[in-house]
This record gives structure tokens, C-alpha cells and sequence, in this order.
């Protein structure tokens, strides 16, 4: 069997259509949906990331505000610009981009942002919202991996779906967003005895762990749904996942690539989280 592609790149364009929509509606009443990106340090891979961010919004008609600051600042001084950021009602999403330069504590950095206008989703209270079912933001990644089972038309309902992967910004959310879609979620890492054991019963795996070829073909089950969220790159510098692409894909029902997968993705789900802040801030 040759699975079928579920390309994030044009999954991620239809969603930012919808966002310009959105956001063109929203300015029409008066409302300019803003992000404040905050970058503390020059990190070679966030000033990437913050570019992409920026562009993003401005092709999608928010306004993107990044403020960069000297990877010295005070802890202090950073809490005090977010505490500002906070009050600010011409800003209605702040992301503090991560990581922070090592004398900062990055939890006490995200706990001060507001959770209205967490739309990274990594509050302490964005993260119980999504727990108990309340509205909330919801970290970009699974929430990106949700709309990609969504535009396959996949039922969740009574599957069993594995999350190979704990991080509190992937694995966790993610288990709680397939389990309100009542999936039956086993969630494995990398001290799981017998991983293969676990993933060839699962009707959707989503591997996020950080390791190349962590799951291959003999792990899967035919037919099943592969997400793959991994990041790495091979000896060459290519980019790859956490999947044997070329193994599973002959297995699988539906995979996600690497590059054009989850990646594009995770980048649309920020836009969306902004505009309804906004939207949420005008109701
Ligand atoms: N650093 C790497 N990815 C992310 C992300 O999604 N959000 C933030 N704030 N920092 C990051």
C-alpha cells in the first residue's frame, strides 16, 4: 500500500486565506488584530523562526510588533515589558519566543503573559483549559496536527491513537486534544519498553520525540494515520522527521511529510490563535 500524502503546505495556505478573511472582517469594525513577538538574545535558529513569524502576519493582515532585546536583559525588565504588553489593549497576542538566555526562568516568563493573549498556549492556564474542555488557546503544534486529521474527514471517535513524545508543548497537549475527540491515547517516550509493541496497534501515530527513523515500517499497522512532528537532520543536513518516511509510506493509509508537514502547520495555528484573541477581545 502507498499511503496518501496530507500536505501541510496547502492545508497551512487555506487555513491563512481564512485568516486574511477573518482579519480583513475585523478591521472593517476597527479591530487591527497584533502580535507582540518578544526575542531576548540573537539565537541563530529564533531569528529564523521570529522572520517567519513576522511575515506570516503580514501576509495574513495582522500586524506582527517584534521588540528584540540584548540576550543581558534583566529578568526583571522582561517581566515588566510583558506586565506592559498585558495592558496594552492594541495588543492581542504576546509570544515570548523560547529558548530564553539561561539566567532567565523561562516558566516564570510565560506564567506572567496573560492567558487571554497566550497564543502560544503554554500557560499553566491555557494548558488546564484544554484539560477540562474550557476555551482556551492551544500550543500551535497538536492543535496544527488536529486540523490535519480533520481535513482527511478521520473520525477519532473509539480509535486508538499512540503520541510518541511527553514534551508539555507537543505530547501532553496533544494526547488531551485526541482524547476529547474520544480516542482511546496511550502516550509513549523514549523509556518505553517495546515501542514497535505499542505503535502496531495504534489507528493514528503521532511521533514526537526529536530522534530520525524512530518509528519504521515494521511499527505500523496498515492503514493507519502517521504525524510526524520530529525535526532533525540527517548526516547530509537534510531535514527529516522522526518517521522512516520512505519505509512507513508504504504501510500507512495517510503520512505527513518532512519538510511540508506539520512544520507549515504549527506556523498557521499561531495566526489563528492571534485572530481570536482578537476576535475574543471584540465580542
Ligand atoms: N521556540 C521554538 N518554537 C517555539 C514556539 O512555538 N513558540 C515559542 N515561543 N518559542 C519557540
Amino acid at each position: 500500500m502507498t499511503a496518501q500524502l496530507i500536505d501541510g503546505n496547502a492545508l497551512a495556505r487555506q487555513i491563512r486565506a481564512d485568516v486574511s478573511g477573518r482579519t480583513a472582517a475585523l478591521k472593517a469594525r476597527g479591530i487591527q488584530p497584533t502580535l507582540a513577538i518578544v526575542l531576548v538574545g540573537d539565537d541563530p535558529a529564533s531569528q529564523v523562526y521570529v522572520k517567519h513569524k513576522v511575515n506570516d502576519s503580514s501576509e495574513t493582515g495582522l500586524v506582527a510588533n517584534l521588540e528584540r532585546h540584548p540576550v543581558e536583559m534583566a529578568e526583571a525588565d522582561l517581566l515588566a515589558r510583558i506586565h506592559a504588553l498585558n495592558e496594552d489593549p492594541a495588543v492581542h497576542g504576546i509570544l515570548v519566543q523560547l529558548p530564553l538566555p539561561r539566567h532567565m526562568d523561562s516558566h516564570k516568563v510565560i506564567e506572567a503573559i496573560s492567558p487571554a493573549k497566550d497564543v502560544d498556549g503554554f500557560h499553566v492556564a491555557s494548558a488546564g483549559a484544554l484539560m477540562v474542555g474550557q476555551p482556551g488557546f492551544w500550543p500551535c503544534t497538536p492543535h496544527g496536527c488536529m486540523k490535519m486529521l480533520e481535513s482527511i474527514g478521520y473520525s477519532l471517535r473509539g480509535k486508538h491513537a499512540v503520541v510518541i513524545g511527553r514534551s508539555n508543548i507537543v505530547g501532553k497537549p496533544m494526547a488531551m486534544m485526541l482524547l476529547a475527540q474520544n480516542a482511546t491515547v496511550t502516550i509513549c517516550h523514549s523509556a518505553t519498553a517495546d515501542l514497535g509493541a505499542m505503535t502496531r496497534q495504534a489507528d493514528v501515530i503521532v511521533a514526537a520525540v526529536g530522534k530520525a527513523n524512530l518509528l519504521t515500517a515494521d511499527m505500523v499497522k496498515p492503514g493507519a494515520v502517521v504525524i510526524d512532528v520530529g525535526m532533525n537532520r540527517t548526516a547530509e543536513g537534510k531535514l527529516c522527521g522522526d518517521v522512516d518516511f520512505a519505509g512507513v509510506k508504504e504501510v500507512a493509509g495517510w503520512i505527513t511529510p518532512v519538510p511540508g508537514g506539520v512544520g507549515p502547520m504549527t506556523r498557521a495555528m499561531l495566526l489563528v490563535n492571534t485572530l481570536e484573541a482578537a476576535e475574543r477581545s471584540a465580542a
